[in-house]
């Protein structure tokens, strides 16, 4: 009988060569190229860590070994030739071959699934072996992403590392950070204390869902990175070639924001919020508040090196600037029609300081209401219909729709599921989900995204159960042929 070689995204294209190579015949891990030497010391030490098998890094070995291969000419960061990758494992050893490092990155989180499934254990459970195969490999997207949402329930550093750590064996390239918002703000920024210090912390939260209206809990939650934790998280990502995009949240989801600094509001803030939704309060459009983000923004684009800064814009009222004198002046004096267009004033002022800081500017797809400025990536999440206009307005698109790709949604009607925020999003119909509606440009379609809104999902096990095995599934969606993936079987 054939085996089965499992790997989850599916490969472009595997042969199985039949047999084993025992990795423990090998001499050495060999980078040649000094940018591969951190990926071959990861390697080692994963290797080291599941098997007990330690082989050495060198620059160069005679004779049996593992080789990471830079070569060729280097493509762009974040195209797909950037992470194409050649795998060979033979009676020779492991050859893995990439044009860029990225590609190095990717084969190697390859090669982890081709090892027993216990060389994932923290500590020697499984023999050094992987079948002998022939891999070509490259993703089908650009832009394969986990949204984490840290604000609504904080996570210890150590979980954001994790969630690193398993976008990259599913060989995703982006974590997205989603550091701010009503419930809690969790980025120290030097320059504005009360963030950290008033901001960081909600004096209880909800029981059950909002909606129920069943009481507080009484017990203060928060917590936020410095700017060493974010630092090292950064890092963390540059050593395994994934993307962490940082994304602060304006002008609306503002609740946390308007506790540590009053004035930037209509001076009604009620507090960090200890329940969920959308609420009322939004920054006032003043020039306290644009410098109050470019001085968020600047902190951001030190710490973080991604070449893109996402601004958030979901969600934001305009019950405040209907009644707000300061908005009506704004609106007078910058010819501004609709009270919708104070959102776009925001935009266009974030993004021009986003840009001026020499990165990309990213946005949820309420940003086109008012009108966007082109270079604006869009990140679709209210319905796929957004793709088209989006892209039509001349803009790049991540296609993350509530419907599809929202994994606080419940994941089945069973009585045992734990609460969820709405929806039903089952692993199938993640897999049946084609991310590029027709009629629109795929070039456009920079890639995809899951979302772990974590306003039900309070633990770091909640946000596991509601991240797994659909994050596989969506990495598959991301990364694999449609063709192998209508082939292949789907998880009931
Ligand atoms: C969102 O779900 N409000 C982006």
């Amino acid at each position: 009988m054939q085996r089965r070689i499992s790997l989850i995204p599916q490969p472009q294209h595997l042969a199985d060569a039949g047999g084993e190579l025992d990795l423990s015949s090998l001499g050495a891990i060999v980078a040649a190229d000094p940018e591969a030497t951190g990926l071959a010391w990861l390697l080692s030490d994963l290797l080291a860590r599941g098997t007990g098998l330690r082989l050495d890094v060198r620059p160069a070995f005679d004779g049996p070994a593992v080789r990471l291969r830079l070569e060729g000419p280097r493509p762009a960061d974040l195209t797909r030739e950037a992470e194409a990758y050649r795998l060979r494992v033979d009676d020779g050893g492991v050859d893995l071959a990439a044009a860029h490092p990225a590609g190095i990155a990717r084969g190697i989180a390859t090669l982890r699934q081709l090892l027993p499934a216990d060389a994932l254990r923290a500590a020697p459970a499984a023999e050094p072996v992987v079948p002998r195969v022939a891999i070509d490999d490259a993703p089908r997207l650009r832009w394969r992403g986990v949204h984490v949402d840290v604000a609504r329930h904080f996570q210890p550093k150590e979980f954001v590392l994790a969630m690193i750590e398993r976008a990259w064996i599913h060989r995703l390239n982006v974590v997205h950070l989603h550091l701010t918002d009503d419930q809690g703000w969790r980025i120290e920024v030097p320059s504005r204390p009360r963030l950290a210090e008033v901001a960081s912390w909600r004096p209880e939260t909800v029981i059950g869902h909002a909606r129920d209206e069943a009481g507080a809990d009484g017990t203060p939650h928060g917590g936020y990175y410095t700017l060493a934790d974010l630092r090292e998280i950064v890092a963390y990502g540059r050593e395994r070639h994934i993307m962490v995009v940082p994304e602060i949240n304006l002008p609306g989801h503002a609740r946390a924001i308007l506790a540590a600094y009053p004035e930037l509001g209509t001076g009604h803030g009620k507090g960090v919020a200890t329940t969920f939704g959308v609420f009322e309060e939004v920054l006032e459009p003043t020039e306290a508040s644009l410098q109050f983000a470019r001085d968020v923004l600047d902190t951001v684009a030190e710490v973080f090196d991604a070449p893109f800064i996402h601004i958030g814009g979901d969600e934001v009222p305009t019950a405040q600037w209907e009644s707000s004198p300061v908005a009506a002046e704004l609106m007078e004096r910058e010819g501004i029609a609709e009270v919708r267009g104070v959102q776009a004033w925001f935009t266009r002022a974030f993004a021009e300081h986003v840009t001026s800081l020499g990165r990309g500017v990213i946005g949820w797809d309420e940003i086109l209401d008012g009108g966007a400025p082109a270079e604006a990536v869009v990140a679709v999440w209210r319905n796929e219909a957004y793709v088209k206009k989006a892209v039509d307005a001349g803009h790049r698109v991540i296609v993350s729709p509530e419907t599809y790709v929202y994994f606080d949604h419940y994941e089945s009607d069973g009585p045992d599921e734990p609460l969820r925020i709405h929806g039903l999003t089952p692993t199938a119909k993640v897999a049946a989900w084609e991310p590029v509606p027709p009629g629109v440009d795929p070039a456009a379609v920079l890639g995809v995204q899951c979302q772990l809104w974590s306003e039900y999902m309070p633990s770091a096990r909640d946000v596991e159960y509601g991240a797994f095995p659909r994050l596989a599934v969506l990495a598959d969606v991301a990364w694999a042929a449609p063709e192998a993936r209508e082939a292949a079987p789907v998880l009931e």
